[in-house]
């Protein structure tokens, strides 16, 4: 199973694809992330992507910055197995 590590929190899920979006997935963990539209329209809710894979199984129409994730639409990418990290507050 894949994992998702919450970079700043240091919170590691279990991506069983049942969720929606990554976005989705740290809210039912209490992770409290920015966000906006819930659309993919405003990129409010980018997070770097700092290892792993995402896909975007209903599309985007916001263009996130390069590197970083529309978490609100994105999930990890199916054939991507292993620890992913991403984002989970300001990234330098
Ligand atoms: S919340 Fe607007 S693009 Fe994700």
């Amino acid at each position: 199973m894949s994992k998702i590590i919450f970079q700043k929190s240091g919170v590691e899920l279990n991506w069983g694809g049942s969720e929606e979006n990554i976005l989705e997935l740290a809210e039912i963990h209490d992770l409290d992330l920015a966000y906006g539209c819930r659309m993919g329209n405003c990129t409010a809710c980018q997070q770097k992507v700092i290892s792993g894979e995402v896909e975007y199984p209903t599309g985007h129409t916001g263009e996130p910055d390069e590197g970083y994730a529309l978490l609100c639409c994105c999930t990890l990418k199916e054939s991507y197995l292993g620890r992913s990290r991403i984002s989970d507050g300001p990234y330098w």
